[in-house]
């Protein structure tokens, strides 16, 4: 397999690349006119106390420009160099030789990229399914387990439509009913939602189907209490972790979900349409395969529910170089610094008149998913003033209940970004839009 880690960029031989790191020494060099980041090997290890210093060295490992601060992990995070480099890598090593003896080693890499995503996990590779992202793997879920008449699910109110539409279509046809559970605002706490599971939960409950941080307003659930109360009662829980994977660093061991779903092109900053589906152990003889097809995984479940056809291996592998790089940077560390910028913004904004923040400031109610309305100005117009003006990507939602603006802060964004965007809500709040 083409090693992913080693710099071959577009169109320069080794000896140019040789060139241009001695002229350019640590500093950006260019290629083909774009910028193009530091080699990973410059990434200095994480310090005990991690400054502003390191995480630019961190930014320089994504090829965003420096000028655009990019306030929006929940939606879509910007893979980093050498997840990028592994994508073109194996992607150019596949086409020039797509014959099965060259593409053996793409379906060894698939492997190694299942172990990694297992390692990161802290489960077996023999529960993991590699999707295409978190919709496919939640919907491998509510189609997979045997629901039908009589049987009911408890899902909540705010949950994303792979998960929520979802059920609910299945509901109609396969006949279960849903019991839909309220999520108020402001966050009323977790032992708020281990009691409304508890009360819940009857004999005829199969599923309960919880989203572990919303991507509305960023509430954090109780997710482990949660899949305890349900395992006590010997029904399923399916944890929608678009929000958490590559955020938190989730430990499914302890978790102990029956089924968990994530996407790579969100917080682990891997390539698009890699994704993935943990089934627990104990759970594996409770859900169909709803895909059948050639090309299956080689261990545990992947051999059974993961035979999707062709794959795009090469984006694949590059989801393993994510999650590398993310471990070598510190899970905790990458945590704890979302949720230090978000804190900030929940500060700042909080004290700004007219503006109301939905997320909880409690940092044990919510991570870094920041939503806000601020006041009457027009969303659209304040996000493309920020965007234009300010150099500040993020997320609107507008007309939806709790409506705003979205700041989700990740490990690429310095300080310096984050204040930026604050400053300018600040200003427009006080002059308009
Ligand atoms: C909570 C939640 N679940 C599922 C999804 C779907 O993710 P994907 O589009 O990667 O399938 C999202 C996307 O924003 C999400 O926020």
């Amino acid at each position: 397999m083409a090693a992913s880690n080693t710099r071959q960029p577009h169109g320069l031989s080794r000896r140019d690349f040789a060139r241009m790191v001695t002229v350019g020494g640590a500093a950006s060099w260019f290629v083909g006119g774009q910028p193009w980041t530091r080699p990973v090997e410059a990434l200095p290890q994480t310090p005990a106390m991690p400054d502003e210093a390191f995480w630019s060295a961190v930014r320089d490992q994504f090829v965003m420009p420096r000028d655009l601060g990019v306030l929006n992990a929940a939606n879509l995070c910007p893979s980093s160099a050498p997840v990028l480099d592994a994508l073109f890598e194996n992607t150019r090593d596949m086409d020039r030789d797509p014959s099965p003896q060259n593409r053996v080693k793409m379906g060894e890499g698939k492997e190694t990229t299942r172990q990694i995503i297992a390692d990161f996990l802290r489960v077996t590779p023999e529960e993991i399914l590699i999707t295409r992202n978190t919709s496919e793997a939640s919907n491998m879920v509510s189609s997979g387990v045997h629901l039908g008449e009589g049987d009911e699910i408890v899902l909540f109110a705010d949950n994303h439509p792979s998960n929520k539409r979802a059920w609910e279509s299945k509901s109609e046809r396969y006949g279960f009913t849903i019991k839909e559970l309220p999520n108020p605002n402001p966050h009323p706490g977790p032992e708020y939602y281990i009691k409304a599971v508890t009360d819940a939960i009857t004999p005829r409950t199969r599923v309960v189907a919880i989203t572990h941080l919303t991507s509305t307003v960023g509430d954090l659930m109780p997710a482990k209490e949660i899949c305890r109360i349900a395992r006590e009662r010997e029904v399923l829980t399916l944890l929608d972790g678009a929000q958490t994977f590559g955020l938190l660093d989730v430990d499914l061991s302890d978790i102990q979900p029956d089924f968990y779903s994530g996407s790579a092109h969100k917080w682990p900053c891997g390539a698009k349409e890699a994704g993935v589906l943990f089934v627990n152990q104990r759970s594996q003889d409770k859900i169909w395969p709803t895909i059948l097809s050639a090309y299956s995984g080689r261990v545990g479940i992947s051999r059974t529910h993961e035979g999707f056809g062709q794959r795009d291996e090469p984006a694949i592998i590059a989801f393993g170089e994510a999650l590398k790089l993310q471990t070598k940077v510190g899970r905790q560390a990458i945590e704890k610094r979302s949720q230090q910028l978000a804190q900030l913004v929940i500060k700042e904004l909080g004290r700004v008149d007219g503006v109301t923040v939905w997320t909880s400031p409690d940092p044990s109610r919510s991570s870094a998913v920041v939503s806000f309305l601020p006041g009457n100005l027009d969303l659209r117009k304040l996000s493309a003033a920020l965007y234009e003006n300010d150099r500040i990507a993020c997320a609107t939602r507008g007309g939806q209940d709790r409506g705003g603006l979205r700041f989700s802060p990740h490990f690429y964004n310095l300080q310096s970004e984050v204040e930026r965007g604050i400053a300018a809500v600040k200003k427009y709040m006080a002059q308009g839009v």
